[in-house]
């Protein structure tokens, strides 16, 4: 049996260059050694207040980007979470098998919560909902960044325990893949993870961004007191630069070496930049072609709940039996 690999993105702010080198990117190259489905996770996003226009947009330019980036719509599903409702229906009963300490101990649920004047069950309940994305498909492998691996962790955890209370019902999902992407930092600190919510200007390079606009955000960013490339003892902006430009040039580290090595940090911007700009280029036309038609990506995304449903159902219909809950008689 083909293993299926499943992971999730939130429709919550701009994706972003990190996104592509560290998740999107990786799941391209791999889709077709997987029978793969790709969540745009809406339910997710509302764990914490969306504007609905900007998140109805935002749902719509996600499945864009992933079609433009190479997600393989003849292969893979692209799924919007709330289209296929058993995601919902699975979450619930998932809650009724997880301990409230096991969420109480997940810190992006202890930092989100931080962030927020009022928190809102969703919130917490969050994991709970990631876990019944993973389970509901029995997905076998869930590429995540580390941020993400506690809550993949907490999924098998639900699962463990489904299994011993009603019997063998959930595949163990793996966490890690082969191969990891690029963990790219945020250009204004490079100390934080590259991230679609932070605020500061020069934060992020995204994805649709002009050209001029990947030049300002590049030529600002943070680098350190050194005034040339020294791989011996650059500070993390600078790690963060050269890790960019061999992401999307696929430069061997001796290359990397050769090539920048002595070279002033606004050469290094500039060539950050360009190489950005060519690399994205491509991926910006095809996602103008493609959100040109509004009732193609409809299809799209149409086509991927279809598929998936079935198997969603099922996986519900099971758990319903094996908790006992009322089942019609087939
Ligand atoms: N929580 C993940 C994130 O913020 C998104 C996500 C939701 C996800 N459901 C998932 C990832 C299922 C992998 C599998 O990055």
């Amino acid at each position: 049996m083909i293993p299926r690999v499943l992971s999730g993105i939130q429709p919550s702010g701009n994706l972003h260059i990190g996104n592509y080198l560290g998740a999107l990117g990786n799941w391209v190259k791999i889709q077709h050694e997987y029978e793969s489905i790709f969540c745009i996770v809406d339910l997710h996003a509302i764990t914490v207040y969306q504007k609905p226009d900007e998140l109805r947009a935002s749902i719509r330019e996600i499945a864009g980007i992933f079609l433009a980036a190479g997600i393989d719509p003849k292969h893979s599903k692209i799924v919007v979470q709330s289209t296929v409702p058993a995601h919902s229906e699975l979450a619930w009963l998932l809650t009724c098998v997880t301990p409230m300490g096991w969420l109480e101990r997940m810190t992006q649920f202890k930092a989100k919560a931080a962030a927020q004047e009022s928190v809102g069950d969703g919130l917490f309940q969050y994991p709970v909902l990631m876990a019944a994305d993973i389970l509901l498909y029995q997905a076998n492998v869930v590429p995540v960044g580390e941020d993400q691996m506690q809550h993949v962790e907490l999924a098998r955890d639900i699962a463990q325990r489904f299994n011993s209370l009603y019997g063998e019902t959930f595949t163990m999902p793996a966490t890690r893949l082969a191969t990891v992407g690029a963990r790219i930092m945020g250009l204004d600190d490079p100390t934080a993870k590259m991230s679609k919510s932070a605020t500061g200007a020069g934060h992020r390079v995204g994805l649709l961004d002009p050209p001029d606009r990947i030049r300002k955000t590049i030529m600002k960013a943070t680098t350190d007191s050194n005034s040339a490339v020294d791989l011996d003892t650059m500070g993390p902006g600078v790690k963060n630069l050269l890790a960019i430009y061999q992401a999307f040039t696929g430069w061997t580290n001796d290359q990397m070496r050769a090539h920048f090595t002595g070279m002033r940090y606004g050469d290094l911007k500039k060539q950050v930049a360009e190489a950005t700009i060519a690399s994205l280029e491509p991926m910006q036309q095809r996602y103008r072609d493609i959100t040109a038609d509004p009732a193609y990506l409809d299809g799209i995304l149409q086509a991927g709940a279809d598929a998936v449903t079935p198997v969603a159902n099922s996986t519900v219909r099971l758990v319903k039996e094996r908790m006992g809950i009322y089942t019609p008689s087939r």
